[in-house]
Parts: structure tokens; sequence; C-alpha cells
């Protein structure tokens, strides 16, 4: 077999941020051409990653518009693949996560007869509609893929549950934890930080799902609204998303306070340095919850389930939902009761050595060359 080609196929912040440290593994690997492919469904928040890991596409299909609808995401994928994949003749894709890029990449690559590497397999809530639409698009991506890179055991045993090929699972660990050895130091300092007296405790709060725009995004708010105003020693840090939906309801509910900061979203060195600072995060992202543990810092998730459950048990991970009162109650408990924070905050992280991409590649070379 000639040159082994693998293409990378993101869109979104989350999968550049958990994509990286596997491009730049192959990269490093002199048996094999990578390849890059960017969809472009965000733009800035993107382009925040890519320039810190020094990633230059080698396709940009520059699809996203203000306020997109899942259909023209999906459409403008499927369609603009369509000429690089019958160009380049990858002999694998790698699409990581749950996005509706990687989805429709999938798809894609499908039509194209070219074989899939999901990064992220495996993860479940198995309610269709939360989170919405990564639920469906993890399962659409699976039952397309060819290898599945399973994070945890308990993924891996989703995947069996639903009828995969065991040989073609592979436990390898998630690659954020990768990133989070490169991002971390302990003489960070951003100018935010310099605002804050150095006896508050830091909130580091992430909102953006879909399925929570509108009133259980404003009922969360609300509680941490209420949370600030009565505790004066407490500074919520608040980068937010730049979705014009969750920017609305931000800026309408925590003008003016002094101790709520709304800022753009951050550089991921500067997410992580300030979430290693904090004393407990508050969010519904999915990448978040994997980081949390490994930092040590106690999450209230703000969803009704999650498929990250391994957070959970570990203790790392509270699922609180998003009414106002349960919000506020798990925030206040956080902040006094000492001897549950110190309980949550010394969890295990469940999500591997940091040495994920590294297996990741292994295994794709190991795959070609049996074949
Ligand atoms: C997407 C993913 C979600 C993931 C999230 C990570 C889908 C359906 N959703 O959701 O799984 O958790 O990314 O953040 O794939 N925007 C900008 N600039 C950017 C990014 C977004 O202006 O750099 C605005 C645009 O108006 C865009 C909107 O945000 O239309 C929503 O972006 P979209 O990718 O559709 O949804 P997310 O909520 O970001
Ligand atoms: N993140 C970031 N800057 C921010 C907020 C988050 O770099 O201002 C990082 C965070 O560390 C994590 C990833 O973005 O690695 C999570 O992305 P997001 O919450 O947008 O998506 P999800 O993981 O929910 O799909």
């Amino acid at each position: 077999m000639s040159m082994l080609k693998i293409m990378s196929i993101f869109g979104t912040r989350p999968e550049a941020i958990k994509m990286a440290p596997v491009i730049k593994e192959i990269e490093a690997r002199e048996d094999i051409q990578s390849m890059v492919v960017v969809t472009g469904q965000h733009r800035e928040m993107l382009q925040q990653v890519l320039q810190l890991f020094k990633i230059t596409p080698d396709y940009d299909l520059n699809i996203m518009e203000k306020n997109q609808s899942l259909s023209k995401i999906t459409s403008k994928v499927i369609l603009g693949l369509d000429s690089i994949l019958e160009q380049e003749n990858p002999n694998l894709i790698l699409v990581h996560g749950d996005t509706t890029t990687t989805m429709a990449a999938s798809m894609s690559a499908f039509y194209h007869q070219v074989p899939i590497g999901h990064v992220e397999a495996g993860l479940r809530t198995w309610n269709k509609y939360s989170p919405y639409p990564e639920e469906m698009n993890r399962m659409i991506t699976d039952d397309l893929a060819d290898l599945y890179f399973a994070p945890t055991q308990l993924s891996e045993n989703n995947l069996l549950k639903e009828g995969h090929t065991a040989t073609q699972i592979f436990v390898t660990g998630n690659t954020v934890i990768d990133v989070l050895r490169y991002t971390v130091h302990t003489d960070y300092r951003h100018g935010v930080l310099d605002e804050i007296p150095v006896d508050h405790k830091i909130i580091l709060l992430t909102m953006h799902r879909r399925e929570n725009q509108g009133q259980p995004m404003r009922d969360v708010f609300t509680a941490i609204k209420e949370v600030a105003i009565e505790n004066s020693n407490i500074d919520v840090i608040y980068p937010v998303h730049l979705s014009p939906n969750v920017q609305k309801i931000a800026h309408e509910i925590f003008a003016n306070i002094d101790n709520i900061h709304l800022i753009a979203p951050l550089e991921v060195t500067d997410f992580h340095n300030l979430a290693a600072r904090s004393y407990f995060i508050m969010t519904d992202s999915g990448g978040v919850q994997e980081e949390a543990p490994s930092l040590n810092k106690p999450v209230l998730v703000l969803r009704d389930t999650t498929e990250r459950p391994e957070g959970v048990d570990a203790g790392t991970l509270e699922l609180v939902g998003t009414d106002t009162f349960k919000v506020k109650q798990a925030m206040l408990t956080l902040l006094h009761d000492a001897d549950k924070y110190k309980r949550v905050a010394n969890a295990q992280n469940p999500y591997g050595d940091g040495h994920t991409a590294e297996r990741i590649v292994n295994i794709c070379q190991e795959y070609f060359a049996k074949k």
C-alpha cells in the first residue's frame, strides 16, 4: 500500500480542541500523510483553536451563517465535501464527537465508501432529544463508522450493546486530557483575574446548548444572578458563546451586576487556566464536564441528562438541571458546605492518561497494515 492518507474533518471549537492532539500526532509520523478539512461550522471560535495549535487546513468549506439551521449545516457540509473526497480519496477520515459537522461528514464519507474513524465514540444518553441534536448525530456516526475510539469502558459497552463489532472498538481515553497537559500552567495570569480580589471565590460559567436556549437558560441565569447579588465574595466569569440566542439572554439578565463578568469566548489556554483557578464550574458543555475532573473542580451540570456518567460516578459532576430553585440550592451548598466541597474536589479523573492521541494513531496504522 502507498502512504496512508488520513483526512481529519471538523468544524466547531470542541472538535478542533480534541482533534488537535491527534492531528499533531499524525503530522509527527513520517509514514502518514495528514490532511485537514474544516467545515467552518464555527468561525471565530474555530479560528482561535487553529491558531493556537498551528493547524493550517488544506480545505475550508467556510459554511457558517448567523443563526444557522441544522438542515443548512447538514446539506452544506455534505455538498461541500463531495468534490474534496472525490479528488483526495483518503484511506480514512477521522471525525470527532457529535456535532452536525461530524454526522454530515460521516454521511459524505459513506457515500464515497471511505472508511470512518470516530474519535469519542459511544457516548449516549439514550434520549433522542437530549442533547439535541447531538444524541442522534453520534448514533448515526457510530452506525456508519469502521473504527471506534471509545474514551471509556462505559462508552465501549454502549457500542457493544448496539451490536457494533468488538474488534473494531478500542478504549483509548479522551484526547481532552492530552490537551490539558499542554495548556495548564501554575504561573498563569489573565486580565480578568486582576479585577477579582484574591479572597473571592470564582465560579466559571458556560452555557450554550440548543435545548437550553429560551426558558431553561433564563431560569438558570436568574438563580446565578440571585446568588451573586446575595454573596459579594463570589465572582462569576462567563465567556459567552457567540450564538445570538445565547448572547441576547446573557446580556439581558446579567446586565449591570458588578460580580458577574461577561467576556468574549476565551482562547482554550485561557479557559483551562481559569478553570484551574476557579472554585467550581457551572456548565451545559460536554467537553468542560470531561476537563473538570482532571482539574479537581466540582461541576454543576445545567442539564437533565448527561452522556458522561463516569464523572457523576466519580463524584465530580452533579446533574442539577435548569430549575431556578435547584440551581440556587446546589450553588449555595458548594459555597457553604466545606466537607461536601472537599469530597467532590478530590474525585478521580476517569478519562485517561493524556496519551490518547498516540493510541488512536497507532490503531489506525495497525488497521491498515493488516489490510
Ligand atoms: C455547535 C454544536 C454543538 C456544540 C457546540 C460547541 C451542532 C448542531 N451543534 O453548537 O454540539 O456543543 O457547537 O460550541 O453541531 N457563531 C458565531 N461564531 C462562531 C460560532 C458560532 O457567530 O465562531 C454563532 C453563529 O450565529 C451560528 C450560531 O453561533 O449560527 C450557532 O452555531 P452552531 O454551530 O449552529 O451551534 P452551536 O450552538 O455553536
Ligand atoms: N472552551 C474554550 N473557551 C471558552 C469556553 C470553552 O476554549 O470560552 C473550551 C473548553 O475548554 C472545552 C470546549 O471549549 O474544551 C468545549 O466546547 P463547547 O462547550 O463549546 O462545546 P461542547 O463540548 O459542549 O460540545
